[in-house]
């Protein structure tokens, strides 16, 4: 290839992953590619481990806190400053794990919740890392919708290792509570095929923009995290990077009376 040729290929970034990836998801009237989906293949929605440490049931979620919903539009900051010494009450983390992936209805077999997912197929799944909740033991901990619970997974804070694998940012160190995101692809993947790959990622938009709500209306401050190693943030969390993968995290902690934190 000529080198101007190369240079123009450069520049639009034609041949670039993302450019492609644009490219070859889209649907267009011509290039819709149907094909027939297999119900007898359709992957599980809840993802359950064989041997946590331990259940932890969820208390009723606390529903009181500012509750007019334009004050909290626009009140939302992200917030990266803590005060560490505080915890946060079990069920203040129950409201915010309700807030972000709670079921509200029910249409025949499927469980609806408070943020909308694509086709309604629930790709994404939730894990806290757990630095300072009252009764909680620091460790890492994995989210059932279904049931409400908390699969207790590991022990130990792991508030230093997850700010090493998010380039260092230490807004997690002093963070009581970390969310890490996944999303089980085959979920998604089943019916979009690669144009899952778009909309898992909006389904974590709709998930992270309902803790950021919830966390402003109990006083709590949050920050989305998309800057991490993926390798690292999955090794800790003990995914396989392909099938299940992280694809977004937040800090949640009480906000810091800074100047740069409102
Ligand atoms: C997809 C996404 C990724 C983000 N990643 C980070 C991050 O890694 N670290 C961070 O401090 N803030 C992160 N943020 C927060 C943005 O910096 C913040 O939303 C932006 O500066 C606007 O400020 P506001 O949220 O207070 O309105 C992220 C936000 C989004 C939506």
């Amino acid at each position: 290839m000529g080198k101007d040729k190369l240079n123009s290929r450069i520049n639009t970034g034609e041949s670039e992953i993302g450019t492609r990836f644009q490219r070859e998801t889209k649907y267009s009237p011509d290039k819709m590619g149907g094909h027939a989906l297999d119900w007898n293949s359709i992957p599980g929605q809840y993802k359950q481990y064989e041997s946590p440490i331990a259940i932890i049931q969820l208390p009723e979620p606390l529903r009181k806190g500012e509750t007019n919903l334009w004050n909290l539009l626009l009140e939302r900051r992200s917030r990266r400053e803590y005060n560490a010494g505080r915890s946060v009450p079990l069920a203040a983390l129950s409201s915010l794990l309700w807030a972000t992936q709670g079921l509200t209805a029910r249409y025949g077999d499927t469980f609806f919740r408070t943020a909308p997912s694509a086709g309604g197929l629930f790709p994404v799944e939730t894990y806290v890392s757990v630095r300072a909740v009252d009764g909680l033991h620091q460790g890492l901990y994995h989210f059932r919708p279904l049931t409400f619970d908390l699969e207790f997974l590991q022990t130990g804070d792991l508030s230093k290792d997850l700010t090493e694998a998010a380039l260092r940012q230490d807004l997690i160190l002093d963070a009581q509570i970390t969310f890490i995101w996944s999303a089980i692809i085959a979920r998604s993947r089943w019916k979009y095929r690669q144009r899952a790959y778009r909309y898992i990622y909006l389904d974590a938009g709709h998930i992270a923009q309902n803790l950021y709500l919830a966390a402003e209306s109990l006083g709590l401050g949050a920050c989305a995290i998309g800057a991490f190693y993926d390798d690292e943030v999955n090794r800790i969390l003990s995914l396989d990077g392909t099938e299940e993968t992280v694809i977004y995290m937040a800090s949640v902690g009480w906000p810091a009376e800074t100047k740069n934190n409102r």
